[in-house]
Parts: structure tokens; C-alpha cells; sequence
């Protein structure tokens, strides 16, 4: 429990709790930065927080996870090159500060079970629930939207990771037993139900993003190139977004095959996201999972961004039965995959993964069965 934590480092109660959760991608991989849709769900897995305020302008941060602390002034906010994951924290109070938010000294102790480097936006989670836990530590009357692009802020020009909007949105903005449907663009977005019939079942690869940063940003660069090329061909298009498949076989001579390739992936994949909100609202479950399993193979030969062992993975998810779709999840290079499993099956997918993976590769594939939850500024607020 995480008062007890902070009981046991601060030697007092805590004033507030919060938790933000981690989340998992549905589909709309890599369409976020294009302006594009995005389907995740937050799941039951968080990083708590609970702290008090101090009479000071003092924050003392310490982090259950890399069982150390840090101390930094409100009045002078650096980022920290020795204790990177205070950056989070840090990042996310300065930009309030900045937008004449005054806060308080405090203490606080955050951790949890969203696993790290894993392609579950535990970094995001650190972001929002900081936000969240100012908000509700000073009572302020803050835009849950506007925090979240606040937290997005702290991660892009704080700790300097280019991600786009999805990770910190569905942290914050998550609902229990929603997926929600995301325009990148305006942000409008809308609650999806899930059927109680299947389960969200995550696999994680056990292998770090090692190439994720670097090829990420190679895919932006990749993302923007194609959209100058296309619109020196004539159809006014700013992102993506706006490519029709039409647009992008005109521009094809334009375009080197890698070019096409990355391009094709955002486009087709903006359609599968809006037909399978559709066919997830009128229930047709099978076409879902075919739609996820497209996204696979789109983010694996067009946008190459899966590894051999998330294949491996989804090969054999694709096998078991119960299974209506399984996809690479987040970013890759690593990571994790999403199932959608019938929840009869749920169990035995998930013994037959581990089995099958061991199998192939000698490797041990962690299962999280997750159920979609509230996010963290949400009303009600995340539940373990
Ligand atoms: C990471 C980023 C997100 C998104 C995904 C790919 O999770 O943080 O913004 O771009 O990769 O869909």
C-alpha cells in the first residue's frame, strides 16, 4: 500500500493518493504524431502516488522503483542527468509553475506495477499521475485535457522524447471497460465499451526497446519527408492524416520504397482504425481481430518496426484458439503484444504462449490479463 510507504519514509500519513495508469494500444500504432486515430484502453496496472505539502517550496520525490530520492526547489526546476526518472516529476511541475500555477512544497513517494521500458507507458503514468497529484494536493480546477498535453510537454521538451499525445491521453482519460477513440488532430475523443466476454490479454517479450528512441524519430523525419513529397504532387495535405490511398499512389514516383512503405502504413492504418469502431460498436468482434492482426502485419513489413520476438509472439497467438486478433502493441522494437481472447480461453492463451515462446526462442514471456480501467484525471479516478 502505498500510504504505508509513505508512512514509512515520511513518518507521517499522506495527504492525498492518486493513481495513474499504464495503458495498452488496441490499434492506430505510430498515427498519433500524424495526426491520425488511436484506440487504446488504460488497463488495471498504475503507478500510485501519495504525499502531503510542506510550509516550503521544497519537493522531495522518492521513487519506490529505483529505491532512491531527490530534493529540488520549486524556484529552480533542473532537469537531473544522475536520477533520470525524477525527470517526470520534475518536468511536469515546471510547466505548471510556468503557467503561473503556484505550488507548494511537498513529499512525496510514488511506484508501481506498470513494468518499465516495456511499451505500457509507465513514463506517461509518472507524467499524468504527477499532474493528477498536484491537482487534487492544491485543489486546483484544471482541464483534465489540458494537463494532458501538459504532461506530454514534460515529456517532448523536459525529458526530450518526441512521443506523440496518445500515451499521456488515454492515462488521463481513460474509462473502465472503455477503449477510447482518439482524433489526434482536434482531440475529440469518445468512450468505446468492451464486451465482458473477452479479455485484453498483454504479453510482454521481456526484451527492452533497445532501438526505440533513435528509430522512432527516424519514422517522424520518414512521416514528414512523405508528406512533402505528396503535396508537391498537389493535394493540399499537411499530415498523413490527410493522404487518401488515392494521393499516395499518384505520389509514388516521388517516393523511394521506404518512403511509400511508411507512408502506406499510416494511411491504411487510419482505416482500420475507423472500421474497427465501427465493427467494435455494432460487435462484430471477428473483423476487429482481423483488423488488428493487419495492423501487425503493416507495422512489421511496411512501417518495420516489430522485432523477431514480437513476431514469434503474435505467430503463435495467431494459433490458439479463442484468439480473434493479437498485434504488436506501442511503439516496438520490444515490448509487448495485445490479444483479444475470448475470456473462456484467456488462461490456456496464456500457457500456451509462455510454453510456445520458451519453445522458440528460450525466452520468459510475462501474461498480464488486464481489464480496462479508469485513468487518473478522470472522475472517480484510477482503482487498483
Ligand atoms: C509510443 C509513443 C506514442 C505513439 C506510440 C506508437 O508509445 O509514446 O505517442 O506514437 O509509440 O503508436
Amino acid at each position: 500500500m502505498i500510504e504505508q510507504r509513505f508512512n514509512a519514509i515520511f513518518g507521517t500519513t499522506p495527504q492525498v493518493v492518486v493513481r495513474a495508469p499504464g495503458r495498452v494500444n488496441l490499434i492506430g500504432e505510430h498515427t498519433d504524431y500524424n495526426d491520425g486515430f488511436v484506440l487504446p484502453a488504460a488497463i488495471d496496472r498504475t503507478i500510485d502516488f501519495a504525499g502531503r505539502k510542506r510550509a516550503d517550496r521544497t519537493v522531495r520525490v522518492y521513487s519506490l522503483d529505483f529505491e532512491g530520492s531527490v530534493e529540488f526547489s520549486l524556484d529552480d526546476i533542473q532537469k537531473d542527468s544522475a536520477n533520470r526518472w525524477s525527470n517526470y516529476v520534475r518536468g511536469v511541475s515546471k510547466y505548471l509553475e510556468e503557467d503561473g500555477h503556484r505550488l507548494s512544497g511537498a513529499d512525496l513517494v510514488f511506484g508501481g506495477n506498470v513494468p518499465r521500458e516495456a511499451g505500457l507507458s509507465s513514463s506517461a503514468a509518472v507524467e499524468v499521475g504527477t499532474a493528477a497529484f498536484w491537482k487534487k494536493l492544491l485543489g486546483l480546477e484544471l482541464d483534465p485535457v489540458y494537463l494532458v498535453k501538459l504532461s506530454r510537454k514534460a515529456e517532448n521538451q523536459f525529458v526530450g522524447v518526441p512521443c506523440g499525445i496518445m500515451d499521456q491521453f488515454i492515462s488521463g482519460l481513460g474509462r473502465a471497460n472503455h477503449a477510447l477513440f482518439l482524433d489526434c488532430r482536434d482531440l475529440h475523443y469518445r468512450h468505446v465499451p468492451l464486451r465482458d466476454d473477452v479479455k485484453l490479454v498483454v504479453c510482454n517479450s521481456g526484451v527492452k526497446r533497445a532501438l526505440a528512441q533513435s528509430e522512432y524519430e527516424v519514422r517522424l523525419k520518414q512521416c514528414r519527408e512523405a508528406v512533402a513529397r505528396i503535396a508537391s504532387t498537389g493535394p493540399a495535405v499537411t499530415s498523413l492524416r490527410d493522404v487518401t490511398p488515392a494521393d499516395l499512389e499518384r505520389a509514388r514516383s516521388v517516393l523511394s520504397d521506404i518512403l511509400f512503405r511508411r507512408a502506406r502504413h499510416v494511411v491504411s492504418e487510419n482505416h482500420r482504425v475507423l472500421e474497427a469502431i465501427q465493427v467494435l460498436e455494432s460487435g462484430n468482434l471477428e473483423r476487429f481481430g482481423e483488423l488488428m492482426n493487419a495492423s501487425h502485419v503493416s507495422l512489421r513489413d511496411d512501417y518495420e518496426v516489430s522485432s523477431k520476438e514480437l513476431d514469434v509472439l503474435v505467430e503463435i497467438a495467431w494459433k490458439q484458439p479463442g484468439v480473434l486478433g493479437a498485434r504488436m502493441t506501442g511503439a516496438g522494437f520490444g515490448g509487448c503484444t495485445v490479444n483479444l481472447v475470448r475470456q473462456e480461453a484467456a488462461e490456456a492463451f496464456a500457457e500456451a504462449i509462455v510454453r510456445g515462446y520458451n519453445d522458440a526462442l528460450g525466452l520468459k514471456a510475462e501474461i498480464y490479463i488486464c481489464k480496462a480501467s479508469q485513468g487518473a484525471l478522470s472522475r472517480g479516478e484510477a482503482q487498483r
